[in-house]
């Protein structure tokens, strides 16, 4: 399948989706979201794929929302198209996505780098939602999941000033969860993904699922369905593999059933 926007390989049991927009450093306009629900859906569809990485350029992963696509536009309608709400679904992708990011991470850029399940930076990465500083605020998720990672005062911090932070700062944060030279990110983010994707993959997207519910349920109810997840996954034939691989001093053999 033919690109516009992206370039979409795989490389051993990982997909590697690369934003590819170098003339407007990885703005995120409307062939980019389409393009890329068409990258993630399939993917999902390839049994031998059991992890994602996204990434961008060295200068960007992306700098934002495409901000001369939405300047022409009105609120009827936005509204009535419910404009932009399409990256709800790159966000409920289904297998892992680690986001490898260096340079400019803004706007949008941060916002679908905090939609991968967990980043991977270079030292190069900087981190920002400016779109206060366009008269408006963030879109595509900033306010509630900057928020949820990095606590409320960092979030307004940035959302309020639309400044920048750097990578130390965003590992500090806990935005980040590893910080790398830049000519070590790709490498670092494919063998991260496919370590995941060598494991049992119902317990890899099970274990996925149990962290995402930690942000939109109480503390009881998450245990209840951690518990229940991990009951079933004793119905599978990778547990019975891990566990007898474990007793018999193997390397397990997963068929991801
Ligand atoms: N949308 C469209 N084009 C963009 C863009 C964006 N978000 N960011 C950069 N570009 C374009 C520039 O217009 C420029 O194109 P031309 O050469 O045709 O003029 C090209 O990319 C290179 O950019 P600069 O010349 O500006 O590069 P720089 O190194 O001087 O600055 C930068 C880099 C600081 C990232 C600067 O480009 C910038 O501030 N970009 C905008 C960042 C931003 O405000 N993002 C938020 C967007 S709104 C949003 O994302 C809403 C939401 O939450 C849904």
């Amino acid at each position: 399948m033919a690109y516009e926007t992206l370039i979409v390989e795989t490389r051993g049991n990982v997909g590697l989706v690369t934003l590819n927009r170098p003339q407007a450093l990885n703005a995120l306009n409307s062939t980019v979201l389409k393009e890329l629900k068409e990258a993630y859906a399939a993917f999902h569809a390839d049994e031998t794929v059991g992890a994602i990485v996204l990434t961008g350029s060295e200068r960007a992963f992306a700098a934002g929302a495409d901000i001369k696509e939405m300047q022409p536009l009105e609120f009827a309608d936005i509204y009535k198209s419910d404009f932009i709400s399409g990256w709800d679904e790159v966000a409920k992708a289904r297998k892992p996505v680690i986001a490898a990011v260096s340079g400019f991470a803004l706007g949008g850029g941060c916002e679908l780098a905090m939609m991968c399940d967990f980043v991977i930076a270079s030292e190069t990465a900087k981190f920002g939602q400016p779109e206060i500083t366009l008269g408006v605020i963030p879109g595509m998720g900033g306010s509630q999941r900057l928020t949820r990672a990095v606590g409320k005062a960092k979030a307004m911090d940035l959302i309020l000033t639309g400044r920048m932070m750097d990578a130390a700062e965003a590992e500090r944060s806990g935005l980040v969860s590893r910080v790398v030279a830049p000519e070590r990110l790709i490498d670092e983010a494919l063998a991260a993904a496919e370590k995941i994707a060598s494991l049992s993959r119902p317990s890899v997207m099970m274990a996925k699922e149990a962290v995402n519910r930690a942000f939109e349920t109480t503390l009881e109810e998450g245990l209840r369905f951690e518990r229940r997840l991990f009951h079933s996954l004793f119905a599978t034939d990778d547990q019975k593999e891990g566990m007898a691989a474990f007793v018999e001093k193997r390397k397990p053999a997963f068929t991801h059933r």
